[in-house]
């Protein structure tokens, strides 16, 4: 699987007073009608509680510049306050969670259903909103273990 490019991307869900965000290759399209994506989370990850049934989250689809937030959103063992206090965001009107302002492109879902596989819960998300970001270029590509960024 390393030899698959994967486009990086951000997930991020305010969770009580705490942004919690991790960096997620597995952020993949099922559906343009109706709209619905899902991607995989650890069972234990930090965001995984908050991202149940009926939960909002946002994901944010990083352009070339986010290089630094992608690897810091990756970093095991990160302080969970304010893990995104160095990084520049925005809050999602639908879901409140942060959206990077690094992103090509965003999306705000709603989890409709979790399946688990293995080590993975498999997160099923309506997409509730959506927009690509005027001139924001690039993206992060992760391909046999590393991140680079394409123009
Ligand atoms: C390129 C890349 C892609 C990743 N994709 C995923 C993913 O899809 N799902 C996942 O659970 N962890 C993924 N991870 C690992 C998480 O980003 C990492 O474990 C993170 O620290 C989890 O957040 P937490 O420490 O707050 O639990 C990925 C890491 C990297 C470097």
């Amino acid at each position: 699987m390393s030899r698959l490019a994967s486009g990086v991307s951000v997930v991020a869900v305010r969770h009580g007073n705490q942004d919690l965000a991790m960096t997620a290759t597995s952020l993949v399209s099922v559906s343009l009608d109706p709209p619905t994506v899902l991607f995989c989370v650890h069972s234990d990850a930090r965001l995984r509680e908050a991202v149940e049934p009926g939960a909002r989250w946002a994901a944010s689809i990083l352009g070339g510049d986010a290089l630094a937030a992608a690897d810091w959103l990756a970093t095991p063992g990160r302080p969970a306050f304010g893990q995104l206090a160095t990084i520049a965001h925005r809050r999602g009107e639908v879901s409140g969670a942060a959206i990077l302002d690094g992103a090509s492109a965003w999306l705000e879902c709603e989890t409709e259903w979790i399946r688990t596989a293995a080590s993975h819960d498999v997160v099923v998300g309506r997409v509730l909103a959506a927009a690509r970001v005027p001139g924001a270029g690039g993206a992060i590509l992760h391909f046999h273990g590393r991140m680079t960024t394409i123009p």
